[in-house]
């Protein structure tokens, strides 16, 4: 085990009372029978990206890339930069340098709307959802760039627009099912355990069939089960979906098993860009985990 995982199990992942030990997660290719993983071309790619608020330099020069199908693992120590990195993929953030290409397609300043109609979902470190509303109404929110039929498609093609909310609710099922959460589909979010909650929100994501999934840090505050299975639905989503994942994740257990390549970032910075072996064993990464003491 590296300094960097031995950190991070004593201070995340292990519970404070001993435990038997969890089962491993398995490697995804040792995970899918009789089916390739394809990791593809870059489908994302990230140059020079500055961006600050005010005085604060949240990312400095800062280049990268994503490929199509992978799972590519963004961290790095609090602070670091990581939300903002995702902001910035997803137009909630406009850096004030560098250039983003998703496809082929120079992009400057999107709304985030405009890029969730490009095919990329997010969720969020803190969660967001209406958490009065039922698993099921939120979930359906994660439709809205799917849907034409607007109020007056309502009033005048009455045929299609049923037609349409026919359509957005199978999906919606279909995701229900294959996050199996049927048995809260009409409860409040609200009222649901934080790791639940969490996995709505990934539903909420799917809904909108993105072929990119941006997930700030979704096994954040679960205990060991729940992150498992959390590791297992975004490793499904990753196979059966092929959609291609971008992933911001403390525990680096969960990174080694699940990634493909990963990211470092700190104060801003790239520090470490690799497979997780290549990250783990790069000492300026071991440096900006354990300090310049060790
Ligand atoms: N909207 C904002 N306004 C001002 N400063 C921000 C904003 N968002 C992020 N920052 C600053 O940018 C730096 C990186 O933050 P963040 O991207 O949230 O880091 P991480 O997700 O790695 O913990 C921090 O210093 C943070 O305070
Ligand atoms: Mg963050």
């Amino acid at each position: 085990m590296s300094a960097i995982m031995k950190r991070h199990a004593t201070a995340e992942i292990l519970p404070a009372e001993p435990a038997p030990p969890a089962p491993a997660l398995h490697k995804p290719e040792q995970q899918v029978m009789g089916r390739e993983r394809n990791i593809g071309e870059v489908v994302l790619d990230l140059q020079n990206i500055s961006l600050s608020f005010g005085g604060v330099k949240a990312l400095t020069d800062i280049s990268f890339n994503v490929k199509e199908h992978e799972i590519r693992a963004i961290i790095g120590p609090n602070g670091a930069g990581k939300s903002s990195m995702i902001n910035v993929i997803n137009g909630v953030y406009h850096p004030q340098k560098g250039s983003i290409v998703f496809h082929g397609v120079p992009r400057h300043s999107m709304h985030p709307s405009k890029v969730a109609r490009q095919g990329i979902a997010r969720t969020f470190q803190n969660i967001a959802l209406f958490k009065g509303m039922t698993v099921l109404d939120n979930i359906m929110t994660g439709r809205n760039t799917k849907m034409h039929s607007g109020l007056l498609a309502n009033a005048v093609w009455w045929g299609r627009a049923r037609n349409e909310e026919m359509q957005h609710r199978r999906k919606v099922e279909e995701v229900i099912d294959f996050l199996e959460i049927q048995h809260i589909r009409k409860t409040p979010v609200g009222r649901l355990p934080y790791g639940l909650q969490k996995r709505v929100e990934l539903a909420r994501a799917l809904a909108a069939e993105p072929s990119m999934l941006l997930l700030d840090e979704p096994m954040a505050g679960m205990n060991v089960e729940e992150k498992q299975d959390m590791c297992r639905f975004i490793l499904d989503v990753n196979y059966q979906f092929g959609s291609t994942i971008v992933l911001i994740e403390h525990d680096m257990g969960v990174v080694m098993d699940i990634s493909d390549r990963v990211v470092v970032l700190d104060y801003g910075k790239k520090i470490g860009d690799g497979t997780p072996e290549e990250v783990m064993n790069n000492p300026e990464v071991i440096k900006a985990y354990l300090g310049s003491s060790h």
